[in-house]
């Protein structure tokens, strides 16, 4: 696992926004005191989640009202699918996201 920090920003319960982490563009959800970075397109039909809100403990997509937990970025009973969400930890005052190391590369 590789970890990326990033500025804590102060962002209200329950607001998303969007980041970019070497490129890649994610959600960056706030729930109370945790945060939640997911994939920014819905694994529906691909709709670009920037105008996705909260809404309880799940994440609405703007497009078809999909829904997907923010505790594990699984779909809604009865979508059967899942946001890709990262692992997130907050250490020396920075929010850190972890990435996954591709299997194939040796170097
Ligand atoms: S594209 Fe997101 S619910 Fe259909």
């Amino acid at each position: 696992m590789k970890w990326i920090s990033i500025e804590l920003t102060s962002l209200n319960s329950n607001e998303v926004q969007t980041i970019y982490i070497n490129g890649k563009k994610l959600l960056l959800v706030s729930k109370e005191e945790s945060f939640f970075v997911f994939a920014s397109k819905c694994p529906h039909a691909g709709a670009d989640l920037s105008n996705a809100w909260c809404k309880g403990d799940f994440l609405v997509c703007p497009v078809h009202r999909y829904q997907y937990q923010l505790l594990n970025g699984r779909g809604a009973p009865g979508q059967g699918d899942y946001l890709k969400n990262y692992p997130t930890k907050i250490e020396n005052g920075k929010l850190w996201i972890g990435f996954k190391k591709p299997w194939f590369r040796f170097w």
